[in-house]
């Protein structure tokens, strides 16, 4: 399907992106507009959010047949659901018949939900999913196994009415879905992440508690340049990030922009670091990880939607969706060795490292949303890098291949 472009994103594409397009050393940002332009959103949705593997959850917030989550990803409302047979799929949850979200409930007496944006919803949907508007019944793989007195109706079929199922890879309990039917296969693009943090065991770590941060008011990819470099961490987060040092930034050649991460990692001052003011993790360190292990720090991306971390003592994740140009929602959360929870401490020292992060969050959110001003202004600047942003350059070379590549389309 053509991606829709208007005058105004075809000037923006048109603006010198060669000179985004280069290694740090001499790059320069993309222009403001990319991160303003409410067209430019719009088009990214199709470039990127319609055509790239978005991570939506975790296969392990849906363990048995019939449990479910939803989540709407440049505007359409999708679930992911276990099926009978183990399976995770990912659908439309669009009703086939008059459009109503299948997973949306009738409000209670006086809840009036469709005031403020409707909250995803999650549950165990027993065998099927039944709409609330006119009892249009689908199964978990999707299929309509219930359409009540449409006898009438001349031609109707019900196998013509099968919920648009997404592609579903799964990888290391993340599930992420692709609207492009034709999209090269994920896993095979993740091989030297996977390789990078085996030691962890990523697929076996179990989730804390998760926080759901809605409606930030910057843009998506100010976020995800934040996540992944190392030059702020000297300054605007001095002095808490005394352990990891800007110049432990380790420079990078393997960077395919045709690929699918981008990855920050530089080595921490002692092992067995804490992102809180002790410097200390809280957690004993990961049995399975080597002395070097437990002194690196990692970040990485799978774009557009996954931001991932790995430390000595656990990881975590930042799922990103953006609702408008400066609007993002993020879901924010740990995971730890399965035996973790058992501590009899465990809620007690993942809200200590819960609130050390938030530290480093306040001051980076503070950062992204000055930001955001920033590049509103006629004077924002297609600034220049440095070689502890190489990540940035990175992302920027992610990001040029497909826009260039949604204007061929
Ligand atoms: S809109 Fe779903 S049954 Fe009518
Ligand atoms: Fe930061």
């Amino acid at each position: 399907m053509a991606i829709p472009t208007t005058p105004l994103v075809r000037r923006i594409l048109a603006s010198d992106l060669e000179a985004s397009d280069k290694e740090v050393d001499e790059a320069v940002m993309l222009p403001a507009k990319c991160y303003t332009s409410p067209e430019f959103f719009e088009f990214e949705k199709g470039a990127l959010f319609k055509k790239e593997w978005v991570c939506l959850g975790r296969a392990d917030e849906i363990p048995d047949a019939g449990d479910y989550f939803t989540a709407t990803i440049a505007d359409e409302p999708l679930l992911a659901v276990r099926g009978k047979d183990g399976q995770v799929r990912v659908m439309s949850s669009v009703c086939r018949h008059r459009a109503m979200v299948i997973t949306d409930q009738i409000p209670k007496p006086r809840e009036k939900w469709w005031d403020s944006r409707p909250a995803e919803t999650s549950g165990n949907c027993g065998h099927a999913f039944r709409c609330p508007y006119h009892y249009w019944t689908y199964n978990l793989e999707g299929d309509l196994i219930g359409a009540p007195d449409m006898q009438r109706t001349k031609g109707f079929r019900r196998e013509d009415n099968r919920l648009p199922n997404l592609r579903v890879e799964v990888w290391n309990n993340f599930i992420f879905a692709n609207f492009d039917r034709d999209a090269a296969p994920l896993a095979p693009k993740l091989e030297a992440v996977d390789e990078m943090i085996t030691n962890w065991n990523i697929a076996d770590m179990v989730p804390g508690e998760a926080e759901l941060l809605q409606d930030l008011p910057w843009n998506w990819k100010v976020m995800v340049e934040n996540f992944v470099e190392f030059y702020h961490s000297d300054r605007l987060h001095h002095p808490i990030c005394e352990f990891s040092r800007s110049n432990s930034y380790e420079w990078r050649d393997d960077f395919d922009p045709s690929g699918a991460t981008v990855i920050g990692a530089g080595k921490t001052t002692h092992a067995d670091f804490g992102f809180n003011p002790t410097f200390k993790a809280l957690f004993p360190p990961i049995a399975t990880l080597t002395e070097e292990e437990r002194a690196l720090a990692v970040f990485f991306l799978v774009p557009p939607t996954l931001a991932f971390g790995v430390n000595s003592d656990s990881a975590f994740y930042f799922l990103m969706n953006p609702t408008a140009v400066d609007r993002l929602d993020i879901k924010v959360a740990g995971l730890y060795p399965r035996e973790y929870p058992e501590h009899p401490r465990f809620h007690h020292l993942e809200a200590v490292a819960a609130l050390g992060i938030e530290y480093f969050n306040e001051q980076d959110f503070g950062a992204v949303s000055s930001i955001q001003r920033g590049l509103r202004s006629d004077f924002a600047p297609r600034g220049r890098l440095c070689w502890q942003e190489q990540p940035i350059s990175h992302f920027n070379r992610w990001l040029i291949r497909r826009y260039s590549k949604a204007l061929l389309d």
